[in-house]
């Protein structure tokens, strides 16, 4: 029987997380097991969930994340595909428990899925982000090709070059990923480093790009973090589709992101 059994709650946002790994694969963003998503669902689970037991050893996180302390994640697996999470989400990923000392875990269901590889980096953000008392439950990792393209130029490593770059492109992007895109430079997948360098650049951005390897996101719902790559990635599709016209597209100007951002009440 399925954690999910009688729990519409918790189906429910299992199945948006099925969703979004499904567009992930459709999008060409999740070659393999390419990308990871991990979903705070703590507000869903009753006391059953909370009495059952564990279903693997206990497992070192690596560091103290006190904010986490009894949190519940569901994750995907490491390892596991995108496209597999989206038709079967519990046979390629698993729920976790936070052990009260806040750095380990257990898995409770459905089957001893081992999480994710960049564990530590979300773990480290949902800590950050429940620290700061956030209402963004979700973190998604994902491999766009064309913003990760960008990111082999350095001119577009400097600070908030692209956020202003793919603003420009689009009136949406400014909308809709209103506090623009981070950039932490290249650092060895799964490693505390890149953990601390997310959760560093958190403060001042929603979606933080890993140079040369993808995007993070966060949101209040995984739909919401995966419009924003989304936004994101439609700017840049629109910026290498003037550049293969053979022109350098004008873009908005600051002005006209100004008017857009007073208009809609954005953030700076
Ligand atoms: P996992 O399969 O461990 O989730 O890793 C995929 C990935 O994108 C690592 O950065
Ligand atoms: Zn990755």
């Amino acid at each position: 029987m399925s954690i999910l059994g009688n729990r519409f709650e918790l189906e429910k946002q299992i199945g948006e997380v099925a969703e979004v790994a499904g567009y992930l694969w459709q999008k060409g963003w999740a070659e393999r097991n390419g990308g990871n998503i991990t979903l705070n669902i703590t507000d869903t689970v009753d006391d059953e969930i909370r009495k059952m037991s564990a279903i693997s050893d206990i497992v070192p996180i690596g560091r103290k994340l006190p904010h986490l302390k009894g949190a519940y994640f569901f994750c995907k697996g490491t390892n596991m595909r995108m496209r597999d999470l989206a038709r079967r989400p519990m046979e390629n990923g698993s729920v976790i428990r936070i052990l009260d000392d806040c750095s380990h875990y257990v898995i409770i269901a459905d089957r001893p899925v081992k999480p994710t590889s960049e564990l530590a980096s979300h773990l480290s953000m949902h800590n950050y982000l429940i620290g700061k008392g956030s209402d963004y439950k979700a973190v998604l990792h994902t491999h766009p090709t064309d913003l990760i393209a960008m990111t082999h130029h350095p001119a577009f490593l400097e600070k908030d070059v692209l956020t202003y770059l793919l603003w420009s492109m689009i009136p949406e992007t400014r909308a809709f990923c209103p506090r623009g895109l981070g950039i932490i430079p290249y650092a060895l997948p799964s490693s505390f480093d890149l953990a601390d360098a997310t959760i560093r650049e958190l403060d001042e951005y929603d979606v933080v790009m890993w140079e040369k390897h993808g995007v993070c996101a966060v949101g209040e719902n995984i739909m919401e973090a995966f419009d924003k790559v989304d936004t994101l990635s439609k700017s840049a599709q629109i910026y290498l589709t003037a550049q293969s016209m053979g022109f350098e597209p004008q873009g908005m100007s600051r002005e006209q992101m100004d008017e857009l951002r007073i208009a809609f009440n954005l953030p700076k």
